[in-house]
């Protein structure tokens, strides 16, 4: 069988597991783990042997994110790691536009996916079609698109984005062509966002996120009235009305590093669910009040296709090589940009009700 069930809890699995588990016990019950670090040591062994790296999205479980991920973060951080990364194979623990980013950054290495079924439903949102009719639509602007699109897409983009440097790259796409409006596309709420932060008019389409956009404000004065002391951390994808009740906005990265850094005694992650998982193994001080909706695109990965698709070789992400070539131009000037001096200004998210945004 190439699931991994054949492995059994040995000692030398316990010894080699040891500071790993170490690390979770007190989030991983005994028996949960002496189902799961069989798997683990066999996959980090395997990664060893076939020169492969795995790069986990903060959306992972955190038997994959604290297991196996060599490198772990937001889209950016692993765009970025895919681009400098010099190992053979790479394993993407995360979804298939991120598979691709991948592959476009490097596109002499195998890129696997563990299941060719995780999408997005932003991805989904959009093609590259779409994309050339919005530019004959606004002729002379620039496209930014956030790096949850298909190659295609990325393909009829200027310039890329994800939540961590929406506003620096909007700001610095406007600057350098010389024009007061930037098409930022496909997710809507994150262009509204993005439109509180910067005076660039933005021209949005409907994309949306299907984790975010079912947090709504009342259920988040609800949590601060029941958890008067929590500190709530929204993602940009979540409606607008969501951020403007929380205490702070940031990509999954940025969040990890305000509970890391800051060290509030008590916190809630608005999104997706694994994340307050895994920011708590390392946030040992914080205390999680977990309201969270799962991403069932993340979570078609499991230790055990990634187990297989190690073994297999399977299951292989290729980009047309022409669209690649331009998708890369896209990707590559957000990944030149240096990184944002100041964190996104979220305070005027609260403060600016007047802004331009034209949806499409
Ligand atoms: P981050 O870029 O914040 O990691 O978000 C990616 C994503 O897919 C969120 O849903
Ligand atoms: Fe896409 Fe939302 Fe899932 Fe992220 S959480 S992969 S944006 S559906």
């Amino acid at each position: 069988m190439a699931d991994g069930s054949q492995f059994a809890f040995t000692p030398a699995v316990e010894a080699a597991t040891l500071p790993l588990w170490e690390k979770v016990k007190r989030h991983v019950t005994p028996m949960e783990w002496r189902l799961q670090a069989p798997l683990i040591a066999e996959i980090n062994r395997l990664k060893r042997e076939k020169n492969a790296v795995i790069l986990a999205h903060n959306y992972m479980t955190p038997e994959i994110f604290h297991g196996v991920g060599d490198y772990v973060g937001d889209s950016l951080g692993l765009a970025k790691e895919a681009a400098k990364s010099d190992a053979k194979i790479i394993i993407q623990a995360g979804v298939h536009f991120m598979a691709e980013t991948s592959k476009i950054l490097s596109p002499d290495k195998t890129v696997l996916i563990p299941d060719l079924r995780a999408g997005c439903s932003l991805a989904a949102s959009i093609t590259g079609a779409d994309v050339r009719l919005i530019k004959q639509r606004y002729p002379g602007l620039p496209v930014v698109t956030y790096v949850n699109t298909t190659a295609d897409v990325k393909a009829e983009t200027d310039v890329c984005c994800t939540s961590a440097n929406a506003v620096q790259v909007v700001e610095h796409v406007a600057r350098e062509w010389g024009v007061d409006r930037v098409i930022l596309i496909p997710d809507e709420f994150l262009a509204r966002n993005v439109a509180r932060q910067t005076t660039v008019g933005i021209i949005a389409w409907k994309g949306r996120c299907e984790v975010h956009e079912r947090f709504n404000a009342a259920d988040i004065l609800e949590l601060k009235a029941a958890y008067p002391d929590a500190q709530i951390l929204a993602h940009p994808e979540c409606p607008t009305e969501v951020l403007e009740v929380a205490d702070f906005a940031g990509s999954t990265a940025a969040m990890n590093d305000y509970v890391l850094t800051r060290k509030p005694k008590q916190v809630v992650l608005i999104t997706e669910c694994s994340m307050a998982d895994n920011v708590a193994i390392d946030a040992v001080e914080t205390e999680f009040v977990r309201p969270c909706n799962l991403c069932p695109h993340m979570k078609r990965i499991s230790l055990e296709n990634i187990y297989e698709a190690l073994v297999m070789n399977q299951h292989e992400v290729l980009v047309d090589p022409d669209i690649a070539e331009r998708a890369r131009l896209s990707v590559q000037r957000m990944i030149d940009l240096p990184p944002p001096l100041v964190p996104a200004r979220y305070d005027l998210i609260k403060a600016r009700h007047h802004v331009d945004v034209e949806l499409i």
